[in-house]
């Protein structure tokens, strides 16, 4: 049952109250307060590279289209009939020319403009103008990643977004020698029986992985005979928050060391395809930041609500019902890289996050336990106090933490707050 009425009661410096996991109003509240009013994620620009092309997906639990009109821009388009609200669009995705809703035939064209209406004499003066399929209020790009607002944004994307966390899916897309990455090697989908939050807090969670991912680590370490250390509490990596519920995991200073970077520079360029990639960044970039890009290998973070881009994928999360939550992750192709290197990054993403993976079932089944023990209520606090003594602001205002402290997820969670308290009607 729900204890307080104000939402700066379930959150505190060093910990959330469970229900904000288990209370379906909250959950209602999140979907008007955060999803129906703030800058969202919904797709990539290269997963419909042609007029025609459609995805579905959702913004909180409301369907929508990305799909390309036939003057190559792209839209967002509410999946919902404006005759009686059946969605128009069955397919994940796909190419078509209109949207037919089936159930009585009304058809839409790729912007969104009602083009047909059958019978349409029985209708006293309609005008087909007023009955496009609804769009969100704003949408807008950075690097091919499209966010949609449905309220009236209070800020750009690019303000949403804050410079840190660009310049981390800068270092996401800079592993291309173009600058663009493909998101077109098809997806992973999972379900769990848990809040959407605790998705966001575990990406960017470098406490878990030495433990809910020990059995994969040990095989790892089995078979390549390195020891993985980077997790550890004495480790030189750290987690930073970026700003706006934003946060990453900062192997930087971790995969820089003298030894480990040339390693990995070596190994690379061992092979033809390698070597060519490696001279081809170079070229594009100079050596010092080819070699920064190709060493950190991505990002890791998560862009609050519902973004993560980590590594090889970006990943949407997508709220179902207070306790249900599905994800989609996809991996991604770097455009003008020689085929086997997008065939590695495949390979990496199928090692771990795949369905026969060794790592994404671990976390799921913690989401699982996680929502299960939240049914106990007699202590219904959750403690987010790791490293709360040892946090440091650095000059660009972003927060850094040891790699297994909570920094990222007190940040989450108070910008969680901040917009739960500010988006009221
Ligand atoms: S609900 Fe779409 S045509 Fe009737
Ligand atoms: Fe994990």
């Amino acid at each position: 049952m729900r204890q307080f009425t104000n939402y700066s009661d379930f959150v505190r410096p060093d910990g959330v109250h469970g229900s904000v996991y288990t209370d379906p109003d909250i959950f209602q509240d999140e979907l008007q307060r955060i999803y129906a009013r703030e800058w969202v994620y919904v797709g990539h620009v290269t997963e419909v590279p042609n007029p025609g092309d459609f995805k579905r997906s959702t913004i909180g639990t409301a369907p929508i289209i990305l799909c390309r009109d036939t003057n190559g821009s792209v839209q967002v388009l509410f999946n919902r009939c404006r005759h009686r609200a059946a969605t128009v669009c069955q397919e994940p995705c796909g190419n078509t020319k209109k949207f037919r809703c089936e159930y009585h035939g009304w058809t839409y064209d790729l912007d969104g403009k009602l083009t047909g209406i059958p019978f349409e004499e029985a209708y006293d003066n309609l005008d087909k103008t007023e009955f496009s399929l609804t769009k969100p209020t704003a949408i807008d790009t950075y690097r091919g990643f499209v966010f949609a607002c449905m309220g009236k944004p209070k800020i750009s994307l690019l303000e949403n977004l804050g410079g840190p966390t660009m310049e981390q899916i800068d270092y996401f897309c800079d592993l291309s020698p173009e600058g663009e990455i493909l998101v077109q090697a098809g997806t992973v989908k999972l379900v769990y029986q848990g809040s959407w939050k605790l998705q966001m807090e575990n990406s960017i969670d470098g406490y878990h992985p030495n433990f809910t991912h020990q059995s994969y680590f040990k095989t790892i370490s089995r078979m390549t005979g390195v020891k993985l250390d980077i997790f550890n509490g004495s480790s030189i990596a750290s987690v930073r928050a970026l700003g706006n519920g934003n946060a990453h995991i900062d192997t930087a200073a971790y995969n820089l060391v003298p030894q480990r970077k040339e390693g990995r520079l070596k190994a690379l360029k061992k092979t033809p395809w390698g070597k060519k990639y490696y001279d081809d960044m170079v070229e594009a970039y100079g050596k010092e930041r080819a070699e920064k890009v190709l060493v950190v290998g991505g990002t890791h973070m998560n862009v609050f609500p519902n973004l993560v881009v980590l590594g090889q994928q970006v990943r949407t999360i997508r709220p179902i019902a207070f306790n249900r939550t599905e994800v989609e992750l996809a991996p991604t192709l770097l455009k003008g890289v020689p085929d086997e290197i997008n065939t590695m990054r495949i390979r990496q993403f199928e090692q771990f996050y795949s369905p026969q993976g060794g790592g994404i079932h671990d976390d799921v089944e913690m989401f699982n336990r996680v929502q299960e023990g939240l049914a106990c209520t007699m202590e219904p606090w959750l403690l987010f106090r790791r490293g709360l003594h040892r946090e440091e602001k650095l000059s660009d205002g972003t927060l850094r933490g040891q790699v297994t402290d909570e920094t990222p997820q007190r940040a989450m969670w108070r910008h969680w707050l901040e917009v739960m308290e500010q988006n009221v009607d």
